[in-house]
């Protein structure tokens, strides 16, 4: 069975990648990370990827005067890997659309929010602020809109009366973990067939 082939980027910590590193190295995923892409230098998510033996590069804007060299850069890293898909993972930077188009149908997120629910930053606030009872992540396909592509898969957990936002934050972290791994074994299985 041919393995899943696979580019993430990231921009921090890397706890997604991490999920997904261990999957594989567990083998309840049959896929290889070929890249780890950051756009920033100090993403903690790069160590993580060395010491799993990936190779990882730095694209950062700063680096390139503009989006449009950034979006070609881009391009020119992972073509030639023919990537099945190209995920995001705590990837901080709004994709230009010359990359979401080159790789149409391949780029995946993970939110954390129950899309269409609070796309953008600060969903853990919002769901505190708005007394929701549930919340959770979505995985969902890239497009040239911010957070609103298809969506794939969700995972929901409780809004607890006693949340705070990092405890907010810290059960569904949890759960993209999980959702990310299962999205890519659907994925992977899919794809196999
Ligand atoms: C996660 O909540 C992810 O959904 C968001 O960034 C957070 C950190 O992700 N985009 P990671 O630990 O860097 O994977």
């Amino acid at each position: 069975m041919s393995k899943l082939r696979l580019i993430v980027l990231i921009s921090g910590h890397g706890s997604n990648l991490q999920a997904i590193i261990d999957a594989i190295a567990n083998r309840m995923l049959n896929a290889e990370i070929m890249l780890v892409i950051s756009n920033r230098a100090d993403a903690y998510g790069l160590l993580r990827a060395k010491q799993a033996g990936i190779m990882t590069e730095v694209v950062s804007v700063k680096q390139l005067s503009d989006r449009q060299k950034f979006d070609e850069a881009l391009i020119k890293l992972i073509e030639p890997f023919t990537p099945d898909l190209v995920l995001l993972a705590g990837f901080m930077h709004i994709l230009p659309s010359e990359f979401v188009r080159h790789f149409a149908g391949k780029i995946l997120n993970i939110h954390p929010s129950l899309l269409p629910k609070y796309p953008g930053l600060h969903t853990h606030r919002q769901v505190l602020a708005a007394g929701d009872k549930e919340h959770g992540c979505t995985v969902h396909y890239v497009t040239e809109d911010l957070d609103a592509g298809p969506i794939i898969a969700q995972e929901k957990c409780e809004v607890l009366p006693n949340d705070t936002e990092d405890m907010l934050r810290e059960r569904v972290l949890k759960l993209e973990h999980q959702l990310y791994v299962k999205v890519l074994q659907t994925m992977g299985a899919r794809l196999e067939s």
